[in-house]
């Protein structure tokens, strides 16, 4: 096989630096440009970058094993053992299973209303409140109050849970932060501090206790499948729904397109996720030498997965830069493909979806200043987003009254929202 397959070229950029973090769609083309698989030196891995190719990767779990780690550093990678993200085979869909019972469909449609009045109030609430930052009085919201609850953690962990997650995931690239392991001790030993007498019963946690308590579950798995549940599920949401409130507001013909025909809130939803993928980045190992459209990633290598850029790859989606709401992209892969698909999808996009549904039936105007984009190295979002949410009615009353004015005023200091 070798022979036959091109070497692939060598491009020197470092995806792990701040103006690649900051912006990474310029080099993410630069990947795609260069071939279906291109050699970085710092992290040395291969890196795939076209959508064909990446969901394809994806979808080859015997070859591109994830067991021996999906980051760019050995700690991280030798977190194997009870990390769901890297585990291979039957152990794998074991521990799977149990982690996605309550994150079926079914189930979470027992949720949905209350979330949906959870986020409705919330709404109702910024919109007395002029700007406000999104990501932690908005998008933050139903991770914080609502999913920490379903988890059904201590109230005294639950205001730590987004260091952590956030942490975890800075700590996967190439050159480890070694300032923030006493986090990352901290995480774990809350962890293991938990217990059927500290979660609430009939929780999630409190579900898996049970199932070791009548022997169905081992408590390493149940220790696994609470730290599923905890690192992976907030940050991801609330940087999502970043992206997409963003979106809307900077794309006014968009947003009036949703208000005046909800049904699309969902196809909204799914391309918000495909113009940002959250996650930048997941790794495999490949335990044998592996093709990438007539390209050669030899045996032994790492190989790098850029969600983002597949989900922008102009071989796939027509003017893949831009937000259209009637798109179709079902296929679209920030949450993965294959067997380590994302586990809380559907929380995921619930979460979205009914926030999309209350901004629409509250019948407002969303307006954004420019968003600060937060400098990890797993996650791609922005850590400020200066929000505006007002009614229709007052807006038009206020422009045809001042709307000179209004276009030139600066503006003001964001709020939080602590009172409401
Ligand atoms: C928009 C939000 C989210 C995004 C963008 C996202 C992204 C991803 C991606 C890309 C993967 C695939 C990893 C791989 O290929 O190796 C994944 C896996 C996973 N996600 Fe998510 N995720 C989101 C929300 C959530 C939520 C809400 C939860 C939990 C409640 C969650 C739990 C998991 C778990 C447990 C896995 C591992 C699945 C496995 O290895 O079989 N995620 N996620």
């Amino acid at each position: 096989m070798q022979a036959r397959l091109a070497q692939a070229p060598e491009l020197a950029l470092n995806l792990f630096g701040d103006e690649s973090l900051r912006d990474p769609y310029g080099d993410y083309k630069a990947i795609r440009d260069a071939g279906p698989v291109v050699h970085l030196r710092h992290p040395d891995v291969f890196a795939i970058g076209r959508f064909a190719d990446v969901q394809a990767a994806l979808r080859a779990p015997e070859k591109l094993i994830s067991g021996k780690g999906v980051g760019f550093n050995d700690i991280w990678n030798s977190g194997g053992g009870s990390n769901v993200l890297q585990m291979d085979g039957q152990p794998h869909a074991r521990l799977r299973a149990t982690i996605m019972r309550p994150l079926a469909p079914a189930k979470l449609r027992e949720v949905r209303l209350d979330l949906k009045q959870l986020i409705a109030r919330r709404i109702d609430a910024l919109i007395r409140c002029n700007w406000f930052n999104a990501m932690t009085e908005l998008a933050s919201f139903l991770p914080v109050q609502a999913v920490s609850h379903l988890v059904g953690l201590p109230e005294a962990g639950r205001e730590r849970m987004l260091t952590w997650a956030a942490t975890t995931f800075n700590q996967i690239g190439p050159d480890v932060d070694l300032d923030e392991f006493g986090v990352l001790a901290e995480a774990r030993s809350f962890m293991s501090s938990l217990s059927p007498a500290t979660v609430r019963s009939g929780s999630w946690t409190g579900d898996l206790f049970k199932a070791v308590d009548s022997g169905r579950l081992s408590l390493a798995e149940a220790m696994a499948a609470i730290s599923a549940y905890v690192i992976p599920s907030l940050d991801t949401t609330i940087l999502s729904k970043g992206h997409l409130l963003y979106d809307l507001a900077q794309n006014p013909d968009q947003w009036t397109k949703l208000r005046e025909n909800p049904e699309k809130i969902p196809f909204a939803v799914l391309e918000g996720v495909r113009r940002n993928a959250v996650v930048r980045w997941f790794s495999r190992f490949a335990v044998e030498d592996y093709e990438v459209d007539g390209a050669l990633v030899p045996k032994d290598s790492r190989v790098m997965l850029l969600y983002g850029s597949a989900n922008r790859d102009e071989r796939r989606y027509a003017n893949p830069d831009s937000f259209d709401v009637d798109r179709d992209a079902r296929d679209q892969l920030c949450w993965g493909t294959g067997t380590h698909m994302c586990a809380g999808m559907h929380l995921a996009r619930l979460e979205m979806e009914v926030m999309l549904e209350a901004l629409v039936e509250a019948d407002v105007e969303v307006t954004a200043g420019p968003p600060t984009v937060s400098l990890n190295r797993g996650l791609y979002g922005y850590s400020e987003l200066p929000f505006r949410i007002e009614r229709r009615d007052s807006v038009s009353r206020a422009r045809t009254q001042d709307d000179d004015k209004r276009q030139s005023t600066k503006m003001p200091p964001v709020h939080r929202a602590d009172s409401l």
